[in-house]
């Protein structure tokens, strides 16, 4: 078995957004008399908007109804899309674009697999979309991470098989969604409370396909 292709998660893997999504959560949080810290925040990371006001609800003992969930999740969508629309290609992580062509130059097939609904919208303001060989986003699978099927639907896309495929994760969600999948992962960044992970990397600049490959 040898390494056929890379899928990457978007948010916290290619560029911060977390700064962005905490800020419109803070602000859901404060209308139900709630502070969310930034600890908090953390534990949102890969997960879907739904289920992270669920989450959100949940820490602040708040009981709302459907329509006032529906109506929260489009204000915070709103004012999350006020910030990504502020993006630009400087905020894609350095050493991302290197390494990823190098690694079709290697010859293996690249892929995102986020759970964000957002996440084409940000790939186009990061100047990104020519990159990868498939897009998948949360919108396009019933189940979001950590189930398995965004990671299963981008190796389908790539035509590779799950064993072959390496993930790249910064979140819990994403690393037992890789592991479900049948995938390898990657944990990029620091945290060492989450677990699953084949291999640790700091930032891209650290980033090392020959020892990426040694783990297939
Ligand atoms: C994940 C983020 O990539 O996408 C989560 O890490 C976010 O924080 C989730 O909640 C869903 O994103 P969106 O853009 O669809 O609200
Ligand atoms: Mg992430």
């Amino acid at each position: 078995m040898s390494l056929k292709a890379c899928i990457y998660d978007l948010d916290g893997v290619i560029t911060d957004t977390a700064k962005y999504h905490y800020q419109s959560w803070k602000w859901v949080a404060e209308q139900m008399e709630y502070h969310l810290t930034e600890k908090q925040n953390q534990k949102l990371k890969g997960v879907g908007r739904k289920e992270s006001l669920e989450k959100i609800m949940k820490w602040s003992g708040t009981r709302i109804s459907e329509a006032d969930k529906q109506m929260y999740l489009l204000k915070k969508n709103a004012m999350y899309l006020e910030s990504i629309d502020t993006m630009t290609p400087s905020e894609v992580f350095d050493g991302f674009k290197e390494f990823n062509d190098l690694a079709k130059a290697a010859g293996l097939k690249v892929a995102i697999g986020s759970s964000s609904r957002n996440a084409i919208r940000i790939i186009d303001k990061l100047d990104l979309v020519l990159e990868f060989h498939a897009i998948v986003d949360g919108g396009m699978t019933e189940n979001s991470k950590p189930e398995p099927d965004i990671f299963l639907l981008a190796a389908d896309k790539l035509q590779c098989d799950p064993s072959e495929c390496l993930v790249i994760e910064d979140s819990q969600a994403g690393l037992t969604a890789a592991k479900k999948a049948g995938m390898k992962s990657i944990l990029f960044g620091d945290d060492k409370g989450l677990k699953g992970a084949h291999l640790q990397i700091d930032d891209w600049l650290k980033a090392d396909l020959e020892k990426f490959k040694t783990l297939f």
